[in-house]
């Protein structure tokens, strides 16, 4: 029998697990009193938009997280774990040095056989990841792939710093994705200038059983802005043009959920309504990976993204990595 590939990857189900501990910023301004940091819920709000991040419990891992989402994300396709045969994991906070998260997560979905892998590009990790599925699936290498962001961003921050540790949160989006002759996947535009690595890196690493350099967070905040919005609306316009699309086809923006500012801005670069733009950093912080399919679940349980909908996701994170996928719904 020959296989014909198909010519669109089409999003089948979407899901998404926030750990239940949510600490608003006034939770954060006492946390982080009670080490001697200052901060205040006036300047959290005003310089990010973000008012609440949950955190996940000790001993809870990204694998769990990205197991709940996961699930959801076979229930609303309608699909069981045994009907994929491809899992990627987006993430930068992953259970183990070694083997993959995705690894780990595809034997707590009770599955073994397909291909599972991570996907390390930090908060553009998910766009790279959906990329990488859309090319598996329309080449015929995969037929039905589950694509994960999932992080534990509170283990790697640093709460003495108060210009990073307010900003981050914890959570896992998926989506279940097959092939379709309906659009679906119209285009993506991925980079990296790894000149940047410096602006927005975790630079400890493990070696001969200890941690060597500083593993926690660190980011000069207003380097990663300035590229930040810049990248975010030259991605946006590569998408378009290479979907034959404009900004006026965009039902949704769904950027990552970093800072509102940047969010507002590009949304305004693109003469996009600021209505037109999901916005989740409010209450999840910046999750890395899991912040768009966070977004995109919580957009489409909400009845906001509907089917037929043209989306634009876009990344952009450490690596300096930035991206954009333009899809119908
Ligand atoms: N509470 C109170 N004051 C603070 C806090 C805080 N939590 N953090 C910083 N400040 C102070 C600073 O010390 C500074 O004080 P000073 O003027 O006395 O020196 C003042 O606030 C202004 O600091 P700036 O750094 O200039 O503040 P800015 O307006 O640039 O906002 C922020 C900082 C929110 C980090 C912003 O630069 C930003 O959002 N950057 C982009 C982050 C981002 O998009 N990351 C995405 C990628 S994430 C990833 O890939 C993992």
């Amino acid at each position: 029998m020959t296989s014909v590939s198909p010519r669109y990857t089409r999003i089948a189900g979407t899901g998404s697990h926030l750990p239940p501990r949510r600490l608003s910023n006034a939770q954060m301004v006492q946390l982080l009193a009670a080490r001697g940091v200052e901060t205040s819920d006036d300047w959290i709000v005003e310089r990010t938009g973000i008012r609440a991040r949950h955190f996940a419990d000790d001993g809870v891992n990204a694998s769990d997280l990205a197991l709940i989402a996961a699930q959801q994300a076979l229930a609303s396709a309608g699909r069981t774990a045994a009907e994929i045969d491809l899992i990627i994991v987006a993430t930068s906070t992953p259970d183990m040095v070694f083997p993959s998260t995705a690894a780990i997560l595809q034997a707590k979905l009770g599955v073994a056989g397909c291909p599972a892998f991570d996907v390390q590009a930090v908060c553009s990790g998910f766009v790279y990841a959906l990329t990488v599925a859309d090319a598996m699936i329309r080449s015929g290498a995969a037929t039905r792939a589950l694509v994960i962001g999932a992080e534990v961003f509170s283990r790697i921050l640093d709460f003495n710093d108060r210009t990073t540790c307010v900003l981050f949160g914890d959570g896992a989006g998926a989506v279940v994705l097959e092939g379709s002759d309906q659009p679906g996947i119209l285009a993506a535009d991925l980079h990296a200038d790894g000149r940047h690595v410096g602006i927005l890196c975790v630079p400890g690493t493990v070696s001969g059983g200890q941690v060597l350099g500083d593993p926690l967070l660190k980011m000069d905040g207003q380097a990663v802005f300035k590229l930040a919005v810049t990248v975010l609306e030259s991605a946006a316009r590569a998408v378009l043009e290479k979907a034959g699309r404009t900004e006026a086809d965009i039902d949704w923006l769904i950027p990552h959920q970093a800072n509102i500012r940047i969010m507002n801005g590009t949304a305004r670069k693109l003469k996009l309504p600021t209505d037109k733009l999901v916005v989740t950093v409010d209450e999840h912080g910046n999750t890395s990976a899991a912040s768009i399919p966070l977004a995109l679940d919580h957009a489409v349980r909400n009845g906001s993204v509907k089917r037929g909908d043209t989306v634009m996701l876009e990344g952009v994170g450490g690596g300096f990595t930035w991206g954009a996928v333009l899809l119908d719904y």
